[in-house]
């Protein structure tokens, strides 16, 4: 796949089915974080001044195929509209009613966004016949949504067999990022890494533990870790089933000599709404659930990061500071 800064690549009138990662979190109907809208403007900006028709596709959540009323993204394009401060059209219209004479209709320059792709079963089936319909809406596709891309779905991998396809800048930017732990890799390097699903990062964290001094895990991940060595982590998520992925990690990091490192204390409270407490990993109740990481945690996290700063420019240093102060500001 070629990229969208492409010199050649003409876009003025063309149909351009852009795919971004739109699964923010909703709460009582209001977007509670919005950097995945934020991240794909820049692209979304550079189509509209190449004057593109832009279609873009998008998931929420895991309808399942089905049509779930409360996981549309029509409050998405609203926030997406402010953002840009341009109209965006919403089609609410299902897949098989949508005609190619209406999409040719978007003025150069417009966007128009479809509802959830993940109300036809055919997207995570990736169907041959349903990624070839998405195909037939563009002139190009450009998936910028690499938060997706793991995928084999449709929207990502199906249609880029049936369209010329390119990425988009947010996965420039991505893989430019992952250089800096693969071809461009400096040790000692400490690795911090969140999120509620270790069964979707085994491999990744396998694969890191190789080239990290450090793995901090955080989120919903370190309860999982937390639970598997036997402390009491209340009602909080964390996966089952994960003992043979931990032993995996664990076995590794000694193979390796990578250090995993999981909280030693957390914010825990009853609900996710009450103002959360400092407790010790030993002291967690039943009918508690870790919201975050501990002073105790971050004072470690910031120690171990210090230690690093001896071997770091100055420009690591900034992003050093700047990740301290964030995690600060959190507690
Ligand atoms: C994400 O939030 O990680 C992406 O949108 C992918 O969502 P999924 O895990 O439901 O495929």
């Amino acid at each position: 796949m070629n990229n969208l800064l492409n010199q050649n690549l003409l876009l003025k009138g063309k149909k351009v089915l852009l795919r971004v990662d739109l699964n923010v979190p909703i709460s009582n109907k209001t977007i509670t974080e919005t950097s995945r809208i934020k991240k794909i403007i820049p692209t979304i900006k550079l189509l509209i001044e190449k004057q593109a028709k832009i279609i873009i596709l998008s998931h929420i959540g895991r309808p399942k195929g089905k049509v779930v009323e409360t996981m549309t993204l029509e409050p998405i394009a609203e926030k997406l509209a402010s953002l840009l401060n341009k109209q965006i059209i919403f089609n609410k219209n299902k897949i098989d009613k949508i005609s190619i004479s209406e999409l040719n209709k978007i003025s150069d320059g417009s966007i128009m966004m479809l509802e959830n792709i993940r109300f036809y079963e055919g997207e995570e089936l990736n169907n041959k016949e349903f990624s070839k319909k998405l195909s037939s809406f563009g002139d190009i596709y450009i998936n910028d949504a690499f938060s997706c891309s793991h995928r084999s779905h449709a929207s990502i991998e199906g249609i880029a067999k049936y369209i010329p396809s390119y990425f988009g800048l947010q996965i420039i930017e991505e893989i430019n990022a992952l250089k800096k732990i693969t071809s461009e890799i400096k040790k000692p390097i400490t690795l911090i890494i969140g999120g509620s699903k270790i069964s979707t990062k085994i491999k990744i964290i396998n694969n890191l533990i190789k080239k990290f001094n450090n793995i901090i895990i955080v989120g919903g991940m370190a309860n999982t870790m937390l639970k598997h060595t036997g402390s009491n982590i209340g009602k909080s998520i964390c996966e089952d089933d994960c003992s043979s992925l931990i032993e995996e990690i664990l076995n590794n990091s000694r193979k390796y000599n990578c250090k995993i490192i999981c909280p030693m204390d957390v914010v825990v409270s009853k609900s996710p709404e009450d103002i959360g407490v400092n407790k010790d990993i030993k002291e967690i109740n039943e009918n508690e659930m870790i919201l975050d990481i501990g002073i105790k945690t971050i004072s470690h996290i910031k120690k171990l990061l210090m230690i690093q700063i001896q071997f770091c420019g100055m420009v690591q240093l900034d992003i050093l500071k700047t990740l301290i102060f964030k995690m600060e500001q959190n507690k």
